[in-house]
């Protein structure tokens, strides 16, 4: 679904260039759920718009194979960007009255996505009257208003407190259950990339090159006793030492 051909990222900041990423290659088959984790300024945000277009690699290409859909590609990133002068309900529905969607269309799908995402009870809500986690979960609404096969995410749930974030990523998990999509989140925590994924990619630190990639076998669904496994376990420690002082070199 998303083929990444050897690409490289450099910015041009005038005096000098930098390298975010370099010759990274890696295929993501449909319905996957893939977690991405590196040092901080590793380059994986800028890998996450290099995959939904937002930017153009200086080398290498990415394909993706999403058929024939208007919008392949949905984005939920770190701060949730609501517009604060809309409800809930008109910040999902937001990108549907854009593409021109017909409002009985749009109606009914912001209904299941607000269900979906457990906000039925805040359609009329200001942004500013939710709370972190709760804006979070409209952000991933509004990320598949469109259906778009696949979700990025960077580092959505860095925000919320903990135990917010845990109930968010069992949702997350139901969702994408659910619908089937194709998921690329970007995260700090080690626990939640095995938590999470069926595999977690390892880039290295600054420039960003693919170091590894660990295929997560944890039985699905994952839960509570997920968290015990020793296989679990096992694998969070091996991530922490991957990344352990943002040093590994490839
Ligand atoms: N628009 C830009 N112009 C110039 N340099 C940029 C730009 N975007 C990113 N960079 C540089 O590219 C490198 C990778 O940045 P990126 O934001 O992708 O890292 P990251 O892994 O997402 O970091 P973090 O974990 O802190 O979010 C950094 O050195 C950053 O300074
Ligand atoms: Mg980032």
């Amino acid at each position: 679904m998303i083929s990444i051909d050897g690409i490289s990222k450099e910015f041009d900041l005038g005096s000098e260039t930098v390298t975010a990423l370099d010759t990274l290659s890696h295929d993501v088959a449909a319905g996957r759920f893939v977690a991405v984790v590196g040092p901080s300024g590793c380059g994986k945000s800028t890998l996450l718009r290099l995959i939904a277009g937002l930017e153009k690699p200086s080398s290498g290409s990415i394909e993706i194979e999403a058929g024939r859909v208007r919008r392949p590609v949905g984005f939920v990133f770190q701060d949730a960007v609501l517009l604060p002068w809309k409800t809930v309900e008109a910040n999902v529905r937001f990108p549907l009255d854009t593409g021109g969607t017909k409002r009985a269309l749009a109606d009914a799908k912001v209904r299941e996505l607000l269900e979906l995402t457990g906000l039925s009870g805040f359609a009329k809500a200001l942004p500013r009257q939710l709370s972190g986690g709760m804006k979070q979960r409209a952000a991933i609404a509004r990320a598949l208003a469109e259906d778009p096969p696949i979700l990025l995410m960077d580092e959505p749930f860095s925000a919320v407190d903990l135990l917010t974030r845990e109930t968010l990523n069992d949702e997350l998990l139901r969702i994408w259950e659910r619908t089937g999509k194709t998921v690329v989140l970007v995260t700090h925590s080690v626990e939640e990339a095995a938590y999470l994924a069926d595999e977690v990619m390892v880039l290295s630190a600054h420039p960003g090159r693919l170091v590894k990639t660990y295929e997560v076998a944890l039985a699905r669904p994952r839960n509570e006793a997920t968290k015990l496994d020793r296989d679990y376990h096992e694998l969070v420690a091996a991530l922490r030492r991957d990344l352990r002082g943002g040093r590994i070199r490839p």
